[in-house]
């Protein structure tokens, strides 16, 4: 088979908060409210998302870590309780996800014929992360559709920045192949917040909206720079300016869930949809949309007559 097509690539970022706020009934705790700009900004995603025809979620996220290579999602059902284990008062949600097991032993395999380390994670009892979870749930309540899930290689941990940056434009590109090659229509997720200092205490209310605002000016600075830039185009620029980024204002973009999603979409110089900003205990987060038929150019993967 083949045809498959990138048709958007998504920042999605996974405060466990806008799903308590939300009260969906698999989660366990009630919130009154809260972080409205945020969940509003998810109901935009959602609604522009039902407009484009897709068969599967490929996410990473930065709370899969693991150091030696990529992994995947290797069964076609992981179900259990997640519970955050910073925030365990907020989300204990019950979760039963189906993957896409055939696109994700693709994907491993493009990697690994690029050289890259990567594995299937084949443990039934493997809990998969919250991040992973709030962000499909966020992006898709109903959970209609399968999910391809990898994990965050620490390599800027373990390494270094330029080493992360360079390993997750591979590991985009070998995503890109094994969609192309599917058959499929993919939906791309990147899990993470923009900037990323937070406060260290919880008012008696989690959902006390007069308690929450920007941890400081530096980084709302640095998240409206970013903002600006995914918003006309400039995600060459971004990746390169974002380990400057990254060590100032402690940004999730360390994962290289963002690098790895911009990769993947060919680095789009046509302008993202901004469907929300908002701050969730003091850290930046911005949901924001590349529809790829927005792209004039020919990339590889495209398909010919019918691109979206
Ligand atoms: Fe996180």
């Amino acid at each position: 088979m083949s045809g498959g097509v990138i048709v958007a690539g998504v920042l999605a970022p996974h405060p466990p908060h806008l799903v308590y706020a939300e009260n969906p009934p698999q989660n366990e705790p009630q919130a009154e409210c809260g972080w409205e700009t945020l969940r509003w900004g998810y109901e935009r995603l959602r609604d522009q998302l039902a407009g484009i025809e897709h068969d599967v979620l490929v996410i990473m996220s930065p709370h899969w870590q693991t150091y030696i290579g990529t992994h995947l999602l290797g069964l076609e059902r992981f179900n259990s309780l997640s519970v955050d284990p910073v925030f365990p008062n907020l989300f204990r949600y019950t979760y039963d996800l189906e993957v896409d097991v055939e696109l994700s032993r693709m994907i491993h395999d493009a990697g690994a014929d690029d050289g890259l380390s990567m594995r299937m994670m084949e443990n039934a009892d493997f809990r998969v992360d919250y991040g992973t979870i709030t962000s499909c749930h966020l992006t898709n309540p109903a959970w209609d559709k399968p999910i391809v899930a990898l994990s965050s290689n620490r390599s800027r941990h373990y390494y270094s920045v330029d080493v992360m940056q360079e390993m997750m434009g591979q590991l985009g590109e070998a995503t890109r192949r094994a969609i192309t090659k599917s058959g499929k229509r993919a939906v791309l997720l990147s899990s993470n917040s923009l900037s990323h200092r937070h406060f260290v205490s919880e008012g008696e209310i989690p959902e006390d909206m007069s308690n929450e605002h920007i941890t400081n000016h530096s980084q709302h600075l640095w998240d409206m720079r970013i903002i600006e830039m995914l918003r006309k185009g400039q995600t060459r620029q971004f990746v390169d300016l974002m380990p400057e980024f990254t060590e100032q204002s402690m940004a999730e973009t360390d994962a290289g869930a963002l690098t790895w999603m911009l990769s993947a979409l060919g680095f789009p110089d046509y302008p993202a949809t901004l469907h929300g900003y908002g701050t969730v205990i003091g850290t930046g987060n911005a949901i924001v949309a590349w529809d790829t038929s927005d792209d004039g150019r020919e990339i590889e993967g495209r398909r010919g007559g019918d691109a979206r």
